[in-house]
């Protein structure tokens, strides 16, 4: 983690802080200080089904959640989007409720966050490749 200062366009001086990759748990954001995330898991697990405008980096969810909650805790995110703090809360043992106001991003979450069985997942790609072998072109 880096504390820089750089010029802002509204206060003369604004302090930056450059993180790559997962936040300390320790890391407090001071009033007025800038966070630049560089991001080392857009594409971890499901974060990387769609892209989704102005998504989280899932590394500042992760940090706020395992900051404020406990294992078992229930966490609320009522402009969910696609869902990013939904699936942090699956990998940091938390129960989670998504709200969002778009049913595309309300799918998107439950595509996101519903686990699925190996075999039924196995089972329908087979199934899938079956009719397509079967399918004529017009
Ligand atoms: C900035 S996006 C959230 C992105 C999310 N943090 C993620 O990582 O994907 C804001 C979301 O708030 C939703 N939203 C806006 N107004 C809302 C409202 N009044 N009630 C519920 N959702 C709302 C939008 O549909 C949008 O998906």
């Amino acid at each position: 983690m880096r504390r820089s200062i750089k010029k802002g366009m509204q206060q003369p001086l604004l302090s930056t802080v450059t993180i790559q990759g997962d936040l300390d748990l320790h890391f407090d954001i001071r009033p007025g200080e800038r966070i630049l995330i560089i991001s080392n898991a857009q594409s971890y697990l499901t974060h990387g089904f769609h892209r989704y405008p102005t998504k989280f980096f899932p590394e500042l969810p992760r940090w706020a959640i395992q900051k404020y909650t406990k294992v078992g805790d229930w966490v609320l995110d009522p402009m969910a989007g696609s869902g990013t703090v939904n699936v942090e809360c699956i990998v940091s043992k938390r129960n989670s409720i998504a709200i969002d106001v778009d049913p595309f991003a309300r799918l998107l979450t439950r595509v996101k966050t519903t686990p699925l069985r190996e075999d039924v997942l196995a089972d329908t790609f087979n199934w899938l490749l079956a009719q397509l072998a079967n399918c004529v072109p017009p």
